[in-house]
């Protein structure tokens, strides 16, 4: 038995990808059964194509209020039997009686070393701050902002004259490994429960 995974996306979706390739070439204990993204043209819905992942598009600009989009979030994963929900590059932020409803069954990976720099542009606020270090973490999600317990983190070091977009480059390549790893590992921990 394999825990079912549902993974939120907004964007290019290159972690989906990784989630994607690492369950292809590895014996794990998840299985992607979903993609849902809230932008209508976001390139991941075409890697769930190609890997035949069924995929929905819950535009949340549809929407009058954030309760009546998450209405809509909730019953689609609960249609596609997600156990665990996996938040890659999904760019809204989740209320909290959402996020009750998932509590250490919805994760996160953020481009920065949490508790640092949470939101956005992290990597021009660790550069800017002189780091040694930025990196990535991959976490529970809570009500608060990128603040759930963590998980796993990867240090990547800062060069000298390094730009944002070359740090975030490295940074991700490190996601793709780790993100796999800490999904497979808590695919394991809920089947143990199960
Ligand atoms: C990643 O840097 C991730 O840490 C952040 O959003 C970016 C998503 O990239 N939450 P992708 O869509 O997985 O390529």
């Amino acid at each position: 038995m394999k825990t079912r995974v549902v993974v939120l996306a907004s964007g290019s979706g290159s972690n989906f990808q990784a989630l994607i390739d690492y369950s292809n070439t590895k014996i794990t204990n998840y299985e992607i059964v979903g993609l849902i993204v809230n932008v209508p043209n976001a390139y991941a819905l075409a890697r769930a194509q190609k890997h035949n992942i069924k995929s929905v598009v819950i535009d949340h600009k549809a929407f009058e209020e954030r309760s009546l989009f998450e209405v809509a979030l909730q019953n689609t994963l609960i249609e596609m039997g997600a156990e665990l929900v996996v938040c890659a590059g999904f760019m809204r932020i989740l209320g909290a009686a959402f996020v009750a409803k998932w509590q250490r069954r919805i994760i996160n990976i953020h481009p920065s070393l949490l508790p640092k720099y949470k939101g956005l542009h992290t990597h021009e606020r660790a550069i800017a701050a002189g780091d040694k270090h930025g990196g990535c973490t991959v976490h529970f999600v809570n009500a608060g902002v990128d603040e759930g317990e963590i998980i796993a983190q990867t240090k990547v070091p800062i060069l000298t004259g390094d730009t944002a977009e070359a740090l975030a480059a490295r940074v991700l390549v490190q996601e793709h490994a780790l993100y796999p790893q800490c999904v497979d590992k808590i695919a394991r921990d809920l089947l143990k429960l199960a």
